[in-house]
């Protein structure tokens, strides 16, 4: 019996205003919808449809379904990075389902940092969750060549530097680059994070692989909204699911499909808000245990669509499944074992066999050296070989600016034996650590057929992009951490099979250098920004702000 108050009264007389009657909700779970939809968010352009399909669903399975926007977080479109706002889309989130009257929640999302964003929040608000991956885009095409999500701009672009490339072929190849809704369909970050979101359990079982445009997304979309009606009265929620066993799954699930670096940061982000410590080494550990077997780009050669076709993420965890644990429970109320019973794979070419992996370590590499001494990371598969045991002379780069007007110059002292260096890239320098750290060759370089060099920053890189790229150095330079003391001709060693980056410098000089080292001023006054600049936390940490984590539960508010 509802209470006979004046919140009840007009909480009941609002929701009529909607046109529904009191038996469409009386007695029913509320189900929140999260969409971040958004013009300016073209991954998500089919999640109006999607969402009226969860509603569908929630409404047959006895649910009352509730729509809310939240951010966006468009990777195309956001300055200076969508990274700068992963953590208010997770405090949105974490709010928004803390002031509705909310009983279960589907997250829609896919493009880059709305898979973390989302699931951080959700995680700390604790209903019962279920994730909705938005699904990759279909394969792009150029003049009957294939283009993979930023792959091939990177690619491209680098022969257009080069000049094999004309200004009218690099306009048309635009048309074709992005041909569907849907996430980034080769294996960067979008495909990474949902895959990961679905290694963790808080996806349905195999939805993480199915394309945007696909009818079995809309299938899979209703099925959500079917499914977080049951996961209500079960009382299912994210932290029995999100243990550290369904962590290391996840991490193993990254290294077999060759994941973004990104994915990293965003894991250690998610097992915080779980009350779990996520530690550089676990990464390192289960990449040495794990070959990569998905042959997708960047590290391979195809694309999301060809591997849902050859039979997903289900297929590729069933054959690598001695590495997981089986035990881990999901969102459907099913193991992980279970989950991937008796899922063939149908096309050994996309999904390798065991034996004949990609690689035979995983997807990404912790290096430690004192130019780290809090690690960073590499991404081996997408580096050209010679390059992972390798010394040579520093240009470094101030900032990216500064990068932005040298790179080019004639005049600059570089040769491709060069380790170019970015400082001022990191969570605070960025700020936003954003995707700079596939910094580009140097033109004169392009001309003389270089296309990978040893680059080094406290920046991260996009899941598409590939070389030999040592990314988020930690403490970053714009704390001072030594990336900050590293000078023009300095000798830099990197070996990546010894997990090991080292600054040829003196202790003593490093010492003189560091008296001298100024901290930048701070950015912002106010705002968004000034919080980021107090809460954020490195690069190891998750980059997720330090009072989002620990203390006393939030308690639900009053109502009066
Ligand atoms: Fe949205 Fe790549 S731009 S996933």
């Amino acid at each position: 019996m509802a209470p006979d108050d004046l919140r009840s009264w007009g909480h009941r007389s609002r929701t009529k205003q909607m046109g529904y009657s009191e038996k469409d909700w009386a007695g029913k779970p509320w189900i929140g919808i999260l969409n971040t939809w958004s013009d300016l968010n073209t991954c998500h352009t089919h999640f109006r449809e999607r969402a009226a399909e969860v509603k569908r669903g929630v409404w047959e399975a006895g649910g009352f379904p509730v729509e809310i926007p939240v951010m966006s977080l468009s990777e195309m479109f956001m300055k200076p990075s969508a990274m700068f706002y992963r953590n208010l889309l997770a405090m949105e989130t974490e709010e928004t389902l803390r002031c509705h009257p909310i009983d279960g929640v589907v997250l829609m999302g896919g493009c880059d940092k709305t898979t973390p964003g989302l699931l951080m929040g959700a995680i700390s608000m604790n209903l019962p969750a279920i994730y909705l991956p938005g699904g990759p885009m279909l394969s792009g095409n150029w003049n009957g060549k294939t283009l993979g999500s930023g792959v091939a701009a990177w690619h491209y672009w680098a022969e257009r530097q080069a000049g094999n490339i004309s200004e009218c072929q690099w306009r048309q190849m635009e048309d074709g680059y992005s041909r569907t809704a849907g996430h980034c369909m080769s294996m960067g970050t979008a495909s990474t994070m949902t895959a990961v979101a679905e290694a963790l359990g808080m996806t349905l079982s195999g939805a993480s692989s199915i394309p945007a445009p696909h009818a079995a997304h809309a299938r899979m979309a209703a099925d959500c909204g079917r499914r977080i009606v049951e996961m209500v009265w079960e009382d299912l929620k994210p932290t029995d699911i999100l243990t550290s066993r369904a962590f290391d799954n996840a991490i193993t699930v990254d290294m077999a499909i060759g994941g973004s670096t990104n994915a990293i940061i965003h894991l250690v982000a998610l097992a915080g808000r779980a009350g779990l410590k996520l530690p550089l080494e676990r990464f390192d550990e289960l990449s040495r245990t794990t070959p990569i077997i998905a042959n997708i780009q960047p590290s391979g050669q195809y694309l999301m669509q060809e591997f849902y076709d050859a039979g997903g993420l289900r297929a590729l965890m069933n054959r690598i499944r001695d590495l997981l644990n089986l035990d881990c429970i999901t969102v459907n109320g099913k193991t992980v074992g279970q989950n991937i019973e008796q899922v063939e794979v149908f096309d050994e070419k996309v999904i390798l066999p065991f034996s004949k992996p990609l690689s035979d370590a995983g997807a990404t590499f912790v290096l430690r050296g004192n130019l780290a001494p809090d690690g960073c990371v590499i991404k081996p598969a997408a580096a050209e070989k010679r390059l992972l045991k390798h010394k040579g002379p520093t240009v470094v780069f101030r900032d990216y600016a500064d990068m932005k007007a040298r790179i080019n110059a004639d005049d600059l002292q570089v040769t491709a034996d060069s380790v170019l260096v970015l400082q001022s890239a990191g969570p605070l320098g960025g700020p936003g650590m954003p995707e700079w750290g596939m910094l580009p060759i140097p033109k004169k370089l392009l001309k003389q057929g270089i296309r990978d060099m040893v680059r080094i920053s406290d920046a991260r890189m996009s899941g598409t992009s590939y070389g030999t790229c040592v990314l988020h150095v930690s403490p970053e330079s714009a704390l001072g951490g030594p990336l900050a003391l590293v000078r023009d001709g300095d000798m830099i060693e990197l070996d990546v099979d010894a997990r090991r980056i080292h600054l040829d410098v003196s202790e003593m000089e490093l010492g003189h250098r560091r008296v001298q080292w100024k901290p930048p001023a701070p950015r912002f006054d106010r705002g968004y920004g000034a919080l980021f600049c107090q809460q954020m936390t490195q690069a190891n940490e998750g980059c997720d702000f330090q009072f989002l984590h620990g203390g006393r539960a939030t308690p639900d508010p009053d109502i009066y």
